[in-house]
């Protein structure tokens, strides 16, 4: 695991690349992995945050084609969430950034403890350290300090990492909110903190993977005919009220876990700049409920559900100089690559919403290549050749 201090750089600045719902497996779609290359590459980030549903951890053991399981095993599986996790951790390890994890829905949906998983994450040598020792919370519960650039003894900021991949009272995961006992241990380490930094707020990001309930007041009736419209269970339609939030919705949350007061709870410590979840894939917009920022970043995956527009990650900048704001923006695959012929093939051969497309593709390939073949023959024969 990484034994440095992160620290504001040189400049007084701090670049944290957020990726989110990864969610690939042990067979990956290249797209994905081309896109976070080249984007780390880019960015060269200060500290990268994996926000959960890094893999697709409820299907590890399917079987390539069809419905059946290939994997019957725990050593089984295992050997497949390694792979899958390599080929997300090795390219970060290999560039020597350092990266801090948490979980979600997905990462937990299968039978491999959460804590056996964190050891694969930290068995890589640029992994932040994650929770080993307190057990009031999951392994993925932890705080990140951030050292000044002029003085490595003072804490300038502070990045929490809160678990919500949650289990309902059998212990089977759900999508579930950030539970109690993570937000009272969030209230304890707030003052903590608060103490050490003699009375002041330690300002901060919050990272966790399943956004808060009140994302869906940025939400307003509409025509089922207006661009972005999201059918509701309830026949109804709405989007994305850009009178409260800048960006994109594409869906809208659909948690019906119980509410737990988290903004209210931020809000009184006051050292939250801003709240940034993962988990709708579509979704990636700034917004501010209660006062607090809200920031949903979309999904990375090119195997699981997402568009044209929704596919990237998100950078934050802070400045230590005012640690009460901080800058965002959102990188898409076509901001990278462009819309060349490559790129736009690469990305409907990986894109899980283009196996119909893909198949067209490579009939029609079939069709040219094999009329190319019974024309040169013909003309061979013709010639007696
Ligand atoms: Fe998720």
């Amino acid at each position: 695991m990484y034994n440095e201090k992160i620290k504001f750089n040189k400049d007084g600045k701090l670049t944290i690349l957020q990726v989110s719902d990864a969610q690939d497996m042990h067979i990956p779609r290249k797209a994905m992995f081309k896109m976070l290359e080249k984007v780390y590459g880019k960015v060269n980030p200060d500290l990268i945050v994996l926000t959960g549903d890094n893999i697709l951890g409820n299907h590890l053991d399917d079987a390539r084609f069809g419905n059946k399981k290939s994997v019957h095993t725990e050593e089984g599986t295992l050997k497949r969430m390694q792979k899958a996790l390599g080929f997300l951790l090795k390219p970060i390890n290999d560039r020597k950034i350092p990266f801090a994890f948490i979980y979600g829905n997905h990462d937990d949906m299968n039978r491999i403890s959460k804590d056996r998983q964190a050891e694969i994450f930290g068995s890589y040598e640029y992994c932040v350290p994650y929770n080993t020792d307190d057990k009031s919370v999951d392994c993925d519960t932890y705080n990140i300090p951030v050292y000044s650039s002029k003085d490595e003894n003072k804490i300038m900021y502070n990045i929490w990492m809160l678990d919500s991949a949650g289990c309902d009272k059998d212990g089977k995961p759900v999508y579930g909110h950030v539970q109690k006992n993570t937000l009272d241990w969030y209230e304890r380490k707030s003052d903590e903190l608060r103490a050490q930094n003699g009375g002041e707020a330690v300002m901060s990001l919050m990272f966790q993977h399943i956004p808060v309930d009140e994302i869906k007041e940025l939400y307003v009736e509409c025509d089922e005919k207006d661009k972005n419209s999201i059918k509701l269970p309830d026949g109804k339609f709405v989007k994305l009220d850009k009178e409260k939030a800048n960006g994109y919705a594409f869906e809208i949350e659909h948690n019906e876990s119980e509410y737990n007061n988290q903004l209210d709870i931020l809000k009184r410590h006051n050292d939250v700049c801003g709240l940034v979840f993962g988990h709708d894939h579509m979704n990636s917009f700034i917004a501010k409920i209660k006062d607090i920022n809200i920031i949903q970043t979309s999904g990375a995956s090119f195997r699981c559900y997402g568009n044209l527009v929704t596919r990237g990650v998100r950078v934050f900048v802070i400045d230590e100089n005012d640690t009460t704001s901080f800058e965002t923006y959102q990188i898409g695959y076509f901001d990278l690559f462009g819309k060349s012929i490559i790129s736009v093939l690469r990305y409907i051969f990986s894109a899980d919403e283009y196996e119909k497309v893909k198949a067209v593709i490579i009939a029609l390939f079939c069709v040219i290549g094999g009329g190319l073949l019974a024309y040169i023959l013909a003309i061979l024969n013709l010639f007696g050749i």
